[in-house]
C-alpha cells in the first residue's frame, strides 16, 4: 500500500518509473556494545522499514525528498559535502560508493517508511542500506554485500560522526526471514539460527525518549574500551580488542585500570560470554534460560556500561513478575529508544495493557508497542 503510494508520488514528481527498495530496521536479541569490541551479536532484520524510490536523473545532480519529514536535499555527485541531519546518511553513502571506485551517477530519490526514527531500531542503518544497496542495483554496480554494510558504517563514522560498529548495517543487508544472525564481528562471518517460536512474539516497547548516539556518550564508551585494551596490551600483547580479554585478566590488572574503564570492559567481556551462551540456548529451544540472559544483559547495560535511562529501566522492571514474559532488556545504543521483550502470545494483550497503563501513569506519555516480525534484509520489490 505504502509502496504504491510512494511510486505514485515519485511518478508525479519526477515523471519516471522508480526502482522500489525496502530496507528494514533491526532488533538485537542480545550482545549490546560488543560489535565494536570485535565480539558477538545476535540481531535480525524486522518489519519496520524505510522504503525508497530511485531513478537515474541522467545528470550529475541528485535530488532527494524525505516524505515523512517534509524535507528535501540536493547535491552534485562531483561535489559532495557534509549536510545536516538525515542528509549525511545519504551523502555519506554516495561519497563512499564513489570512493570505493564505483561509477555512481546522479539520481532522484523519495524516502518513506514506518520505522520510528531514533528509537533504537536503527533507522540510520536502514537509510544507509536503502541507498547503498538501491544505488548498487540502480546502476548495476554489483557491490558485494559486506562492502555495502561497510559503506553504511563508513558514512556513519565520517559523515554523521558516530563511531558505530557493524551490527546494524550487517543485519540490514544480511537479514533473513525468521532467522537471527549470530555474527562474529571480528571475522565478519555469520551463521543463521532459526527464530520461529509460534507461541512467542518479539515485542518492542518504545519509551519515546529520543537518544542521540552522536551526542558523544557512544564514542566515549568506545574510547573507554580502547583504553582498557591498551592497558591489557602492555602485559598481553596478543590482546587486540576486548574480544581477547577475560574477566580474570581484567581482575589481574585492576590496580592499573581506572575504575570506570574497568567496569565498562568487564561488561563487554561478560556480555560476549552471554551471547555465546544465549546462542546455544536458542538452538536448544531453551527460551527460559535465554530470557534470563536478556535480563542479565540489561543489568550490565544499566549498572556497568551505564547506557540505560529511567524509562528503559522501568519498562524492564515492569516485566519481571509477568508470567508471559520470557526476557526483556534495553536494546541498541541506549539512552532511550526501545526495550525488546519475548512475550507469550496468550499474554500479549494483557502485557500491552499493563505496560501502557503503568508507563503512562509514571511518565505521562503513552509508550508505543510493536510486535516485530523477522524479515529479509534490504531488497528490491517488483
Ligand atoms: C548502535 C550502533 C551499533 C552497536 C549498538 C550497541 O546501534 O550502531 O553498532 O554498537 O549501538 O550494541
Amino acid at each position: 500500500m505504502q509502496l504504491e503510494s510512494l511510486r505514485s508520488a515519485f511518478l508525479r514528481r519526477f515523471h519516471t518509473e522508480p526502482l522500489l527498495v525496502v530496507s528494514p530496521g533491526r532488533v538485537n536479541l542480545i550482545g549490546e556494545h560488543t560489535d565494536y569490541n570485535e565480539g558477538f551479536v545476535l540481531p535480525a532484520a524486522i518489519d519496520k522499514v524505510i522504503i525508497v524510490a530511485l531513478a537515474p536523473s541522467g545528470s550529475d545532480r541528485c535530488e532527494i525528498e524525505a516524505l515523512k519529514l517534509g524535507q528535501a536535499d540536493h547535491f552534485s555527485i562531483s561535489a559532495i559535502q557534509k549536510g545536516e541531519g538525515w542528509q549525511n546518511y545519504v551523502r555519506g553513502v554516495v561519497h563512499f560508493l564513489k570512493q570505493n571506485g564505483y561509477a555512481i551517477q546522479g539520481f532522484y530519490a523519495m524516502i518513506d517508511g514506518d520505522i520510528p526514527i531514533g528509537s533504537g531500531l536503527s533507522s540510520s542503518a536502514a537509510l544507509e542500506g536503502a541507498f547503498s544497496f538501491g544505488l548498487s542495483q540502480l546502476f548495476q554496480l554489483s557491490v558485494p554485500p559486506l562492502l555495502l554494510a561497510r559503506i553504511g558504517q563508513q558514512a556513519e563514522h565520517e559523515y554523521v560522526g558516530v563511531r558505530c560498529g557493524i551490527m546494524d548495517q550487517y543485519a540490514n543487508i544480511f537479514g533473513h526471514r525468521n532467522q537471527v544472525i549470530r555474527l562474529d564481528c571480528r571475522s565478519l562471518q555469520h551463521v543463521y539460527y532459526p527464530f520461529s517460536f509460534p507461541d512467542y512474539y518479539i515485542v518492542l516497547c518504545n519509551t519515546l525518549v529520543h537518544h542521540s548516539l552522536a551526542s558523544s556518550e557512544y564514542n566515549i564508551r568506545r574510547q573507554q574500551c580502547e583504553e582498557g585494551v591498551s592497558i591489557l596490551q602492555k602485559h598481553h600483547p596478543e590482546v587486540k580488542s576486548l574480544r581477547d580479554a577475560s574477566a580474570a585478566m581484567l581482575h589481574e590488572y585492576i590496580q592499573e585500570i581506572p575504575p570506570v574503564v574497568y567496569m565498562r570492559c568487564m561488561y563487554v567481556v561478560e556480555e560476549n560470554d552471554r551471547v555465546l551462551q544465549a546462542g546455544e540456548y536458542l538452538q536448544d529451544g531453551q527460551l527460559d534460560h535465554f530470557g534470563e540472559l536478556m535480563y542479565a544483559s540489561h543489568i550490565g547495560l544499566q549498572k556497568q556500561y551505564q547506557v540505560s535511562c529511567e524509562e528503559l529501566d522501568y519498562l524492564v522492571e515492569l516485566t519481571i513478575d509477568r508470567p508471559e514474559v520470557i526476557g526483556a532488556r534495553m536494546m541498541g545504543g541506549g539512552f532511550g529508544g526501545c526495550t525488546i521483550n519475548i512475550v507469550h502470545r496468550d499474554g500479549l494483550k494483557d502485557f500491552m495493557e499493563f505496560i501502557t497503563h503503568h508507563y503512562t501513569k509514571r511518565f505521562h506519555r503513552k509508550p508505543e508497542i510493536y510486535v516485530g516480525q523477522i524479515v529479509d534484509g534490504v531488497h528490491v520489490v517488483d
